[in-house]
């Protein structure tokens, strides 16, 4: 007797593939549906049928593209939880592949729901991958007057100055951990996407009595991340030009904060909210917690490769990146009893680890910088 039987949309990517592991082990039943985007899996080791060799043997695999006509309603059968992973996930990408991106992420979204919507199902619970893309900056403190403060994104001329730092009419600001209930200013189309996806979610969720859990993901990292992939995953890319002994190459002055949450921790996060069965239509924070800059990042790689090459600053800015993000996580805790396990060098010994036994990474940073500026997104 399994506790139930959940289906991971993009369940053979990086995130997906390790909740598939985690639902196996708490005794449920998964399917995984996943079109295998060659972007995303081009680089790894696949089987005969085009599936990353890592994937956990005792899923059901359905090999189809939610947004081709009647995939989703297929792979519903007996299903009675649904992880809603799969998307199209390069910020820096959404800005030129506007369609695409708007496709995938919010198209997906309104014909997955617009079938559950219709009945014929069993779906009790879903989870959804949401980002802390969405937030824009994160939250911000006024060192004048200890209160907090919603800044306005910075401008191209203030960018332009090089003048890296948020700042309140003047006021110097500083950042401290986010919540959910900080105004959304999402500053690409992904996270308009990611935003829009959300939302559908919830409000469909709330009014077929389905309960939903949309987790905003922070920086995920772990094994089976898409090394390959120039847009995605900023340790991965690092560990790639490193292991060319290339310099990481970093943006603006690298003192930009972000939250880097094991793999593991995220996939704990989902599974925890869909065995959970509160009647609940939530939105929680899933990250580490912790503050660390990229520069860090970059010297912490290095170190642990035993590299000795330090991060290139580049003294440039990608167009709608914000300068610092890091999670408030005490939500998921509170209702959930959730909370991260991994501490961060920790888990990036392990994912150097893993990169030694994966397949070389080829470093695509080359090729995504000169697209990016040809696009005067990166200046
Ligand atoms: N990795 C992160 O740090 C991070 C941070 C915030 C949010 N997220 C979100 O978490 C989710 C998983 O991210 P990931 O890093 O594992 O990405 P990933 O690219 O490794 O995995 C996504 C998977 O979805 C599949 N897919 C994409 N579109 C599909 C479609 N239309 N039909 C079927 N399958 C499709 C891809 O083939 C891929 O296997 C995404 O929704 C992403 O937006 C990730």
């Amino acid at each position: 007797m399994t506790k139930g039987h959940v289906l991971i949309t993009g369940g053979a990517g990086f995130i997906g593939s390790h909740l598939v592991d985690t639902m196996l082990s708490r005794g449920f039943e998964v399917s995984v549906l996943d079109c295998l985007m060659p972007q995303v899996h081009g680089d790894a080791d696949l089987d005969a049928d085009g599936w990353p060799v890592y994937l956990n043997a005792g899923a059901r695999r359905i090999k189809g593209d939610i947004l081709d006509d009647g995939v989703f309603a297929a792979s519903l059968d007996g299903v009675t939880h649904l992880a809603h992973l799969a998307a199209s996930v390069g910020v820096g990408q959404s800005m030129t592949n506007i369609v695409d991106y708007t496709r995938n992420n919010a198209m997906a979204a309104a014909i997955m729901l617009e079938i559950l919507s219709k009945g014929h199902h069993q779906v009790r619970r879903m989870a959804v991958a949401s980002s802390m893309s969405i937030y824009g900056e994160g939250e911000y403190r006024s060192l004048a007057n200890r209160e907090n403060v919603t800044p306005t994104l910075r401008s191209h001329e203030q960018l332009a100055r090089r003048e890296w730092e948020l700042s309140d009419n003047g006021a110097e600001l500083e950042p401290v951990p986010t919540r959910e209930t900080k105004l959304l200013q999402p500053a690409s189309i992904y996270a308009v996407n990611k935003r829009d996806h959300e939302e559908m979610f919830l409000a469909v969720g709330r009014a077929l009595g389905i309960p939903t859990v949309a987790l905003r993901l922070f920086n995920a990292y772990g094994s089976r991340q898409a090394l390959g992939n120039p847009y995605t995953g900023v340790a991965a890319i690092f560990i790639a030009r490193l292991l060319n002994d290339q310099p990481p190459l970093v943006f603006e002055d690298g003192e930009q904060k972000r939250d880097f949450v094991h793999v593991l921790d995220v996939a704990n996060a989902f599974a925890t909210v869909l065995e959970n069965d509160q009647q609940v239509w939530e939105i929680c924070n899933v990250g580490s917690g912790q503050a660390i800059t990229v520069n860090e990042i970059a010297l912490t790689l290095a170190r642990l490769l035993k590299k000795n090459i330090a991060p290139e600053i580049l003294g440039k800015y990608r167009v709608g990146d914000i300068r610092h993000c890091f999670a408030d996580i005490t939500k998921l805790e509170q209702l959930f009893g959730a909370r991260p396990q991994r501490q961060f060098e920790e888990g990036m010994r392990e994912l150097i680890d893993w990169v030694a036994t994966a397949r070389k990474p080829v470093d695509r940073s080359a090729t995504s910088m000169a697209e990016l500026a040809g696009n005067k997104l990166v200046v």
